[in-house]
C-alpha cells in the first residue's frame, strides 16, 4: 500500500540520531539504505541494525560537504542497486555563538555543512533521478529556520536556506516526477536533550503546546508519509514536526 518495499534511499547523517531513526524506520518499510556519515563507524552500527532486521544497508564515510565525496557516494550507491528512489539530507551541525562573537569559521562550518552538503547531495542524485523520471527528496530544516534563536545565526540561515532550496528545486524537477519537501523538527528527544539539566527542560517543553519533546521516529514517521504513495501529490512543502511551538 505504501509502496516502498524494495526501493533504495540514501539518508546522510544517519550514523546516530534522528538519522538513523529515519534509516531504520525506511528498512522497517522494506527500503534498502545506503548510510552515510563522517563517523564511519556509527554508519555500520546503523546498517547493522538494518541487516539485522533483514534489510540491505550500505555504509559509506562521506562529508557531505565536500562536492567530490558526495557524487562519489552516489557513484558508489549505483555500483550497490541501479536505481536511487529517496534521498533524505539530514546530516546537520551546530556551532552556537552570539553574532558579534562568531567567527567566520563558526559561520562557514555549518552553512557548508547543513546547506551545501543538501545541495551537493540534491544535485548529484537529480542527473539519476531526472533519468528514471522518479525521486523523492526530504531535507531536514528546524524550527530555528523558520522563528530564529539568538545564538543561531548560522544555523538558523542554513535551516531557512533549505527551505527556499527546498521550494526551488521542487519547481525545478516536479516535471520528472521528482518531489521535494522539507521537515521543521521542533526539540526532538537526543543524547543532548536527555543530558539538560531538569529546569531546562521544564523551560523548553513550557514552549510546546503539546507539552512534550518530539521523538525521532516523530520525525521519520513524516519521511515515510512524503516517500511513500501517500505523499506522491506533496511537493515543495514544508511540514511542521514541533508539537505545534510553529503554526501557520
Ligand atoms: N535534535 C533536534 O532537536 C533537532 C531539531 C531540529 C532539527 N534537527 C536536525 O535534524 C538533523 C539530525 O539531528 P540530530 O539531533 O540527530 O543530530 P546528531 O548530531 O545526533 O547527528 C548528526 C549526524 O550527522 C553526522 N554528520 C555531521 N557532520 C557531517 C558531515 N559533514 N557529513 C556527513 N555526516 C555528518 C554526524 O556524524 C551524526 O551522525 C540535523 O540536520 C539537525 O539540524 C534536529
Amino acid at each position: 500500500m505504501l509502496g516502498l518495499e524494495g526501493k533504495t534511499a540514501i539518508v546522510t547523517g544517519a550514523g546516530r540520531g534522528i538519522g538513523r531513526d529515519i534509516a531504520l524506520t525506511l528498512g522497517e518499510y522494506g527500503v534498502d539504505v545506503a548510510v552515510v556519515d563522517v563517523d564511519i563507524a556509527g554508519a555500520g552500527e546503523t546498517v547493522s541494525q538494518l541487516v539485522g532486521m533483514g534489510r540491505a544497508g550500505l555504509a559509506l564515510e562521506c562529508d557531505v560537504s565536500d562536492t567530490g565525496q558526495a557524487q562519489r557516494c552516489i557513484d558508489e550507491v549505483l555500483k550497490w542497486h541501479d536505481q536511487i528512489h529517496i534521498l533524505v539530507n539530514n546530516a546537520g551541525i551546530t556551532r552556537d555563538n552570539l553574532l558579534l562573537r562568531m567567527s567566520e569559521q563558526e559561520w562557514r562550518s555549518v552553512i557548508d555543512v547543513n546547506l551545501t552538503g543538501t545541495f551537493n547531495f540534491t544535485k548529484a542524485v537529480s542527473k539519476h533521478m531526472i533519468r528514471k523520471r522518479y525521486g523523492r527528496i526530504v531535507s531536514i530544516s528546524s524550527v530555528i529556520g523558520l522563528m530564529g534563536n539568538a545564538g543561531q545565526g548560522n544555523y538558523a540561515a542554513s535551516k531557512a536556506g533549505i527551505i527556499g532550496f527546498t521550494k526551488a528545486i521542487a519547481k525545478e524537477l516536479a516535471a520528472r516526477n521528482i518531489t521535494v519537501n522539507a521537515i521543521a523538527p521542533g526539540f526532538i528527544e537526543t543524547a543532548m536533550t536527555a543530558s539538560l539539566p531538569e529546569k531546562r527542560r521544564e523551560e523548553m517543553q513550557g514552549m510546546i503546546p503539546l507539552g512534550m519533546f518530539g521523538t525521532g521516529r516523530d520525525v521519520s514517521n513524516i519521511v515515510v508519509f512524503l516517500v511513500s504513495e501517500l505523499g506522491g501529490y506533496v511537493t515543495g512543502q514544508v511540514i511542521h514536526c514541533d508539537g505545534g511551538m510553529v503554526m501557520s
